[in-house]
C-alpha cells in the first residue's frame, strides 16, 4: 500500500464529508449573500464526494452547479449520490485543479475546506476575476482562535499551510479590494457530526492488522481527533463570504 492509498483509505472513501462542515453552515453562508441571483451558476471547487454540492443543490433548486475535484474516486461517488437524489441533471462533474478553474462568469464560487491548497490570498486573486457582476466567493478556512495554542496543537495543525487569525483574513479580503459579506466560525457540531465521528469509527475499524503505512495515517487521524477534543477553543474553521466591491454609481 502506498502512503497516498493509505491516506485515502482512512480519510475519505465513503465518509459523509471530507472535512468539517454542515448543511446548516452552508445555508447560513449562502443566505448571507445579498446579491444572489435567482438561477445562479455555481462553481464548487474541491467538492470531494460532494457533501456541500448536494446541500447547495437542495438549497438552490434553480441553480446549476459545476463540481470540480482532483480526486476521481470522489467524483464517482458524487455522481452516484447526485443520481440517487435526482439532481444529476443540474450538476456537471469535472476532474480538475482548483488552481485552474473553468472560466466564468460564475455567480458563486464555493470552496469548503480546500482554499489553503492554493493559499487564501492567491485563491481570492485567481477566483474573483471569474465572478459575474454581483458574484460572490464562499470558502471555509482553518483559523487560529487563540494566540497561545500549546505545542501539541501547533504540531498537529502546523502542517497546514499558513493558519492565521480571523483578523488577518479579514484584512486580506479588504486588501484584495473585495467586500466581506459575512464571516463566522463553524460550530463544534460541524467537526463531529459528519466528519470526526464517522472518521473515528473508521479508524477503529481499520486498526487490526493494518500495515505500517496505514497505521501511520490512522495514528495521525486519531491524534487530530484527540487534539480537537482537548483544544477546540484554540482553532476552528471559519466561513468567509466575500463579494465583488460595489460599482460606484
Ligand atoms: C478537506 S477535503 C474537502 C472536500 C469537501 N469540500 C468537503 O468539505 O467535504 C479537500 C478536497 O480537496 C481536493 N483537492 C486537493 N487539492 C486539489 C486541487 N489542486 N484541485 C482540486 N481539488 C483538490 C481533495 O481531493 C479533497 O476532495
Amino acid at each position: 500500500m502506498t502512503d497516498r492509498e493509505a491516506f485515502f483509505t482512512v480519510y475519505h472513501r465513503s465518509l459523509p464529508r471530507q472535512g468539517p462542515g454542515h448543511l446548516e453552515s452552508t445555508a447560513r453562508a449562502l443566505f448571507s449573500i445579498p446579491t444572489l441571483v435567482a438561477r445562479p451558476q455555481v462553481l464548487d471547487l474541491a467538492c470531494g464526494a460532494g457533501a456541500q454540492t448536494l446541500d447547495l443543490a437542495r438549497l438552490l433548486p434553480d441553480a446549476t452547479i459545476t463540481a470540480l475535484d482532483a480526486h476521481a474516486p470522489f467524483l464517482d461517488e458524487l455522481g452516484l449520490r447526485a443520481g440517487a437524489e435526482g439532481v444529476a441533471d443540474r450538476i456537471q462533474i469535472v476532474e480538475g485543479d482548483l488552481a485552474q478553474p473553468p472560466d466564468g462568469p460564475h455567480d458563486l464560487i464555493w470552496c469548503e475546506g480546500a482554499a489553503y491548497f492554493l493559499g487564501f490570498e492567491r485563491a481570492l486573486e485567481q477566483w474573483a476575476p471569474l465572478l459575474a457582476p454581483g458574484g460572490s466567493i464562499a470558502l471555509t478556512e482553518p483559523v487560529w482562535l487563540s494566540t497561545d495554542a500549546p505545542p501539541r496543537v501547533r504540531a498537529c495543525w502546523g502542517a497546514y499551510p499558513d493558519l492565521q487569525p480571523l483578523s488577518v483574513r479579514r484584512a486580506q479580503v479588504a486588501a484584495a479590494g473585495l467586500a466581506l459579506h459575512a464571516d463566522f466560525v463553524l460550530p463544534d457540531r460541524d467537526w463531529w457530526e459528519l466528519y470526526y465521528s464517522p472518521l473515528e469509527a473508521r479508524v477503529a475499524a481499520l486498526r487490526a492488522g493494518a500495515p505500517p503505512e496505514l497505521s501511520a495515517v490512522l495514528d495521525a487521524a486519531q491524534e487530530e481527533i484527540e487534539v480537537r477534543r482537548g483544544w477546540a477553543g484554540c482553532y476552528g474553521y471559519a466561513f468567509f463570504v466575500i463579494g465583488l466591491p460595489e460599482e460606484p454609481r
